[in-house]
Parts: structure tokens; C-alpha cells; sequence
């Protein structure tokens, strides 16, 4: 049993705490319930959502829906993502050379749900070209960055991947928000 503390209160029940539920754990969920649990906690942290693209080493087109984005660095420019070991373009994203990353929109909620998807025909149902490196370009997004792969960091089930950020735009568009495994807007809807 990896939990060593465990104090739950039913979700709605008001004790004038601040916290609802309280989880103490070793270094496993042992059950559904805990990983349940887990999830809900690192939900609360609103993320943007983003579509990170390579491409195969038979040059066709790969893509996936992350919120794991982050920045990391200025000086030099660094970003991050982390990429599950179940994806199915995980090889490609951990031994290509460069990705890149698009921040969606607010009403982009579908290219997010199409890149979601596994195995669909993502790149048939979307705009795009092919950078001078072969890494596909979406037509819109909220912002791009270009990135070149400096680094693979082991993150248990996920892959977290450091790149350097080689060229990047901004259109000033309105953002797609995920909180609490629901997407939303900044508008608060
Ligand atoms: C809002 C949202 C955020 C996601 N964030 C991640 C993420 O950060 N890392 C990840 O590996 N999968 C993430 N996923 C799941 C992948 O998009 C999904 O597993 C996809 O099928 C992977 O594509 P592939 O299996 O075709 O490579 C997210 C999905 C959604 C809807």
C-alpha cells in the first residue's frame, strides 16, 4: 500500500477548509480511486492548449493535442513538452531532429479534439504546409514556435522534451483554455 496518509472528504461537503481532499502518497497509485484523485489535483492548474508537430522518418506528417507546454528559459530561448510512451508518434518526437508547437485558439476546440485522436487522419482534415526542414506547419494558431530538440528528460510513463526555440510568431488571438479536463474560455464559459 504506496498511500502512508489518507484523509478524504466527500467532494461538495463544506467544513470551511480550504482544502477538500487531502492525499499523502509513497511513489504509486494503487488505486483507481487515488489516480482519480491525482488527476482532479493537477486539474486545477488551467493550461493553454497546443498542437506540437514533426514528421516521420519517412517524412509524412505527425502531430498530437499537448497542455504539458511550458517555458523554461530566455537566455537561451527553451520550452517544454512531454510526450506519453503510448503515443504513437512518440519515436518520432523523441529522435526527430526539431517539432513545432502551435498554441490554439479559442475556437479551435476541434483541431485540439482532431489531434487528440489516435491513428486519425489528422493532417487530411486541416491546413498545413511543410517548413524547410519537412516539420508541418498549421495555417492558424495563436502563436508558433520552431523548435530544434536539445534535450529528452525520463518522466516515468511521459517523455519530457527540451527544445530551443528557433523562430517564433504571435497573432494576438484569444486562447483555448483546459481546466478541469473541460476546454474553456478566457471569458470564463
Ligand atoms: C487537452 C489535451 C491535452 C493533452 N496533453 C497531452 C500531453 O501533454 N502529452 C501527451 O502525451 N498527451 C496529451 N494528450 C493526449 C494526446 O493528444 C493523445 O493521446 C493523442 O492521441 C496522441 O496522438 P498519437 O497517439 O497519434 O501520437 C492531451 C489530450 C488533450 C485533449
Amino acid at each position: 500500500m504506496a498511500v502512508t496518509a489518507c484523509c478524504k472528504v466527500p467532494l461538495g461537503v463544506n467544513l470551511n477548509q480550504e482544502f477538500i481532499e487531502t492525499m499523502t502518497l509513497n511513489t504509486r497509485l494503487d488505486t483507481i480511486e487515488q489516480s482519480r484523485a491525482l488527476r482532479d489535483a493537477l486539474g486545477e492548474f488551467a493550461t493553454g492548449v497546443a498542437v506540437v508537430t514533426t514528421h516521420s522518418s519517412t517524412g509524412e506528417p505527425v502531430g498530437m493535442t499537448v497542455n504539458s507546454f511550458n517555458s523554461v528559459s530566455l537566455e537561451p530561448p527553451l520550452i517544454l513538452w512531454s510526450v506519453a510512451k503510448e503515443a504513437l508518434g512518440y519515436s518520432n518526437f523523441t529522435a526527430g531532429k526539431g517539432f513545432a508547437v502551435h498554441i490554439l485558439k479559442g475556437d479551435q476546440q476541434h483541431i485540439s479534439n482532431l489531434f487528440a485522436g489516435c491513428g486519425a487522419d489528422k493532417f487530411g482534415q486541416v491546413k498545413w504546409h511543410a517548413d524547410a526542414d519537412g516539420i508541418p506547419i498549421l495555417g492558424d494558431c495563436a502563436a508558433l514556435f520552431r523548435c530544434r530538440r536539445v534535450q529528452c528528460i525520463a518522466g516515468g510513463d511521459h517523455t519530457i522534451i527540451l527544445g530551443e526555440v528557433l523562430h517564433f510568431n504571435a497573432s494576438g488571438a484569444e486562447p483555448l483554455i483546459f481546466h478541469r479536463g473541460r476546454y474553456r474560455s478566457l471569458s470564463g464559459d
